[in-house]
């Protein structure tokens, strides 16, 4: 399998992918709307010519990574793919000097079985939109087995970034990680 970013001449493929899962569907149209083609191509698992996986992220000035849309097709489920493209993203991060990691997903699906099988835990609940939230620090960490070993700390440093902060409020999170709880007050 080889992780690479998706080149601009590469993009039918990508396109075609719409129609394969609700998440790719997502993804195509709001990559769209967020003009992000160019500036953040999506990360793809290519098996010879034919895309395995997919996974669409963005690194912020405030030192983030926003992960959006992980996604792999179903002949190619439970073979670590998605492991290897998460393993890519945090070579990637550590290079860009990137210190934590965000995300939001539904409660109970399979992106946070998915997460949660490498040990991270969200720090906060959106009731209206029964989603988990994660935003944990990933300092010092270059690859995936960094990654696992350091999630069980991950939650510790609760993060200082005002506009996080504010975003959340916003959005009516409850933290629900023991570190977090006092920023509910
Ligand atoms: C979620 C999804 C991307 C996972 O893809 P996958 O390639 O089958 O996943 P992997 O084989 O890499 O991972 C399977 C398991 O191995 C673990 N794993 C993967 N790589 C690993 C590694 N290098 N070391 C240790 N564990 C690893 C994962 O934590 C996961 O654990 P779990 O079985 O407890 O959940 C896939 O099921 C999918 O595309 N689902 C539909 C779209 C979707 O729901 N996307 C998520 C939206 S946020």
């Amino acid at each position: 399998m080889e992780y690479r970013y998706m080149q601009p001449g590469e993009k039918p493929l990508v396109d075609a992918l719409q129609k394969k899962h609700k998440i790719t569907a997502e993804f195509h149209s709001r990559w769209t709307l967020w003009r992000n083609w160019d500036s953040r191509p999506p990360l793809l698992a290519w098996d010879g010519n034919n895309i395995a996986g997919l996974y669409a992220y963005a690194f912020t000035k405030s030192g983030y990574v926003n992960s959006y849309y992980i996604w792999v097709d179903i002949p190619y489920q439970g073979k670590g793919i998605a492991g290897g493209l998460v393993n890519f993203m945090l070579q990637e991060a550590a290079k860009a000097g990137v210190m934590r990691y965000k995300s939001r997903m539904p409660t109970g699906k399979d992106g946070e079985a998915f997460w949660r099988g490498f040990g991270v835990r969200p720090c906060g609940w959106i009731p209206q939109l029964d989603e988990q939230l994660y935003d944990y620090y990933i300092g010092g960490v270059t690859n995936i087995q960094e990654f696992i070993a350091n999630a069980a700390t991950s939650n510790d440093l609760p993060t200082t970034d005002k506009r996080s902060l504010s975003h959340y409020k916003r959005l009516g999170v409850v933290f629900t990680d023991s570190h977090w709880l006092h920023l509910n007050a």
